[in-house]
């Protein structure tokens, strides 16, 4: 799950940097997705990084979602019997919820994603425009619920991603004495900056600050 988790978080940050290049203008954005089309060329044929990259992506979300079910498997029987008290606690109710559905909305939106803004197909603009203009034309104010739709994947983005650092910190151990506020706060406050970023760009659309 944390191997796993940590190679998404990478990607994350990458592609929430990367996408606030938005903000520097149409070509530095769309020079920056030729960049990731032809990193490594000469030595390698063009997209060959890009591939592999999107090869551990794929594979690394597989992983996550084959460790989460195992590990629920594991955890269900080694309890069969339910507990009578309900007590609340870090590994039930709410969390839990968080975790699966929050999960299967993130894995929809990146779908809905691919489609729109990497193939185009469900995009006004379609594959031929620039990632840029398919950007634009993607959360034009007329998609107001795409943009919506976007808005609630990335607050799962961040709970999910709130809740993984925090139990990655705790399989490491790390979580023990006085460490433990500041680790929540870290976890809280690093996956607040993310989802921050990434709104910024349908946002920035939304209101015509880009265009
Ligand atoms: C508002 C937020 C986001 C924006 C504006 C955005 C924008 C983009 C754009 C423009 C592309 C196409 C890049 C290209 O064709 O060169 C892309 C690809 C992609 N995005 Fe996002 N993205 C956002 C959030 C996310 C999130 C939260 C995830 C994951 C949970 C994600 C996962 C992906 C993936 C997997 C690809 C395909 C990468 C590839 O294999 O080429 N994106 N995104």
């Amino acid at each position: 799950m944390a191997v796993t988790g940590a190679v998404l978080v990478l990607f994350l940050i990458a592609h929430m940097v990367g996408n606030l290049k938005i903000f520097l203008g149409a070509e530095s954005f769309n020079s920056y997705a030729e960049w990731l089309r032809t990193v490594g060329e000469p030595a390698v044929p063009a997209r060959t990084v890009l591939t592999l990259t999107e090869i551990v992506l794929a594979g690394a979300v597989a992983l996550h979602m084959w460790s989460a079910v195992s590990l629920a498997r594991r955890a269900s029987k080694a309890r069969p019997v339910k507990y009578v008290a309900r007590r609340k606690s870090q590994a039930s109710g709410y969390v839990v919820r968080t975790m699966r559905y929050g999960g299967v909305i993130i894995v929809l939106f990146v779908i809905w994603h691919l489609l729109d803004l990497t193939f185009g197909t469900v995009n006004p603009k379609g594959f031929g425009a620039t990632p840029y203009d398919r950007v634009v034309a993607g959360f034009d104010p007329s998609r107001w619920w795409v943009t919506a739709f976007y808005l609630v994947a990335l607050v799962m983005v961040g709970l999910h991603l709130r809740h993984g650092l925090w139990s990655a910190f705790q399989t490491l151990g790390l979580t023990s004495g006085g460490r433990r506020r500041t680790l929540n706060l870290f976890a809280a406050v690093f996956s607040t900056l993310l989802v921050l970023g990434f709104v910024a760009v349908p946002i920035a659309v939304m209101i015509g600050a880009v265009k």
